[in-house]
């Protein structure tokens, strides 16, 4: 699309992204959005904890990925910029990161022009794309980040709209497949375990909730579903597990867990 062509924007339908903004208290975001994002909380209070505790997760495991060395991301499924992006966390610590963002909805494309800023030793780039065009994908991060060296395939909170299990395993293995050993696979996920503190069925509810207005569609996946998209990795500990679990911050109380699991994982050599 021509830089001066405005992407359009459908404020009929409820997006992915902006419900999500509004439950991490952005402004990004529209009259129908808000009412989806009611409705679930109606269902899931829980679900804007989730939201906020996925995104302590990225901050987390960025910072450990850098510390193993990694200097570059692959983020598929960007959302809406807001506090502490991929970016953002890793050139923090390491300026010289190069980050590729992946989206497909054009209002993520309209704001990532503005926002999505490199510190000027690294990089950070977008593109608006279709995760499930995995060679587009491929092909346009390429011009940023160099794979024959690692890279981080983050996917946070987007293979959940990836109904299928044979399209999302696809998704997650076509891309794989270009990463050379020493390369890491982090996976958040909307989730439907039911344990002492989580309520399945309320998650299941929620997600009939939105799929009834008409939203991005989305699914909810078991835990055992969530670590069978990391074939060919070795997940590493504590495996695939609530956000509010994945190796904490140091404190004095246990976060409870929310209905968003996730996991990290190493590309060792095929
Ligand atoms: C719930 S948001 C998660 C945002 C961010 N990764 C995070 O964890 O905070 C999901 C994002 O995935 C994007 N998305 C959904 N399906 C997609 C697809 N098939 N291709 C590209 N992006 C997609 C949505 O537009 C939305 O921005």
């Amino acid at each position: 699309m021509p830089d001066n062509e405005a992407p359009e924007i459908d404020t009929s339908v409820p997006h992915s992204a902006r419900i999500w903004d509004y439950w991490l208290g952005g402004k990004e975001n529209y009259p129908v959005d808000r009412e989806a994002g009611d409705a679930v909380l109606q269902v899931l209070p829980s679900i804007a904890t989730s939201a906020k505790q996925d995104r302590a997760f990225l901050g987390r495991a960025v910072r450990f990925l850098v510390k193993e060395g990694i200097r570059q991301f692959l983020d598929l499924g960007t959302g809406l910029p807001t506090v502490d992006n991929t970016h953002e966390v890793a050139q923090r610590v390491a300026p010289e990161s190069r980050i590729v963002y992946v989206d497909n909805d054009p209002l993520v494309l309209l704001h990532a022009r503005a926002l999505l800023q490199s510190s000027e030793q690294g990089s950070c780039d977008y593109v608006q794309a279709d995760i499930r065009d995995t060679a587009t994908v491929l092909e346009e991060a390429a011009k940023s980040l160099d794979f024959d060296r690692p890279v981080a395939l983050m996917l946070l909170g987007v293979l959940n709209h990836i109904l299928d299990d044979d399209e999302a395993l696809r998704i997650v293995a076509g891309v794989l497949e270009r990463l050379v050993p020493g390369s890491y696979l982090v996976i958040s996920h909307t989730c439907d375990a039911t344990t002492d503190e989580l309520d399945g069925e309320a998650m299941r509810q929620a997600v009939r909730t939105v799929m009834e207005r008409g939203g991005t569609p989305i699914r909810a996946r078991s835990p055992e579903e969530i670590e069978r998209l990391f074939a060919g990795t070795e997940l590493l500990e504590p495996g695939v597990v609530s956000c509010s679990r994945w190796r904490p911050d140091p404190s004095p109380w246990t976060e409870p867990e929310v209905p968003h699991f996730c996991g990290v994982a190493v590309v060792r050599a095929r």
